[in-house]
């Protein structure tokens, strides 16, 4: 389970100060589905980078399982990043040197784990995001929709026990995104692991288990935690 305590992410911005987020309680189950809404500059990134251990919060503490991670060090950060965590961006990420299946492969070829059983389980995944036919293409020679589906596997390939995505189809067609969202809708039918979702898109809010809504960086509804739907 992850919990947030009194959360709160300052910035300053010259002389006034922006809060970003404000005395954030809350509480994700394992395997939950959770959509994050609310305007652009509501909180949302803010909140899955505190999440991602990529920044700290100013006051608060969040707990994973009952482990501190605003108090983790560097390397415990970096451990908890490359073992528990996945995280799929607006803008892919894709190396594009490499083809879809070695993009998909690397997080677990940089563990040194076995060649076979990680080829084996990339193409698993990429067969589940629809793209056993697009194994060995390039990346500049896929449909934004596909880069993105692309990501997710990679995103999934070392078992996170929590994926965040922030607006990840925010930059993708409605045919794009409509895929994407099957290959999310799919992740939390199948409980793969813990799902958060910052976004725009009703679509993927109205196939969440659970919906939070922020506003000026608190959160105004969703707040209670839902059992598995
Ligand atoms: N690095 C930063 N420096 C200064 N202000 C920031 C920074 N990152 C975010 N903010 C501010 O914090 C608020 C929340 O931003 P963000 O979490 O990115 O919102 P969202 O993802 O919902 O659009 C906004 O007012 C934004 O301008
Ligand atoms: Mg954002």
């Amino acid at each position: 389970m992850i919990e947030l305590r009194r959360i709160t992410r300052r910035y300053r911005q010259g002389e006034s100060p922006v809060v970003a987020l404000s005395n954030v309680d809350l509480q994700i189950q394992d395997k939950e589905f959770v959509a994050v809404v609310g305007e652009s500059g509501s909180g949302k990134s803010t909140l899955l980078h505190l999440l991602g251990g990529l920044d700290k919060p100013d006051d608060g503490e969040i707990l994973i399982d009952g482990w501190s991670l605003t108090s983790a060090n560097e390397r415990e950060l970096t451990q908890y990043r490359r073992t528990r965590l996945g995280f799929v961006f607006q803008f892919f990420n894709l190396l594009p040197t490499l083809n879809v299946l070695e993009n998909v492969c690397l997080p677990l070829q940089l563990q040194g784990r076995n060649e076979k059983e990680i080829r084996q389980r990339a193409l698993e995944l990429l067969e589940m995001v629809g793209l056993q036919h697009r194994v060995r293409h390039l990346v500049h020679q896929l449909s934004g929709g596909e880069m993105q589906r692309a990501a997710i596997a990679r995103a999934l390939i070392h078992r996170p026990s929590l994926l965040l995505a922030d607006e990840p189809t925010g930059n993708l067609d409605t045919e794009n995104a409509n895929r994407v969202m099957e290959a999310f809708q799919w992740i939390g039918e199948q409980g793969l692991t813990t799902l958060l979702i910052a976004t725009h898109s009703s679509a993927i809010a109205a196939r969440a288990h659970r919906v939070i809504r922020l506003a000026n960086g608190a959160v105004v509804s969703g707040v209670r935690g839902g059992a598995r739907s």
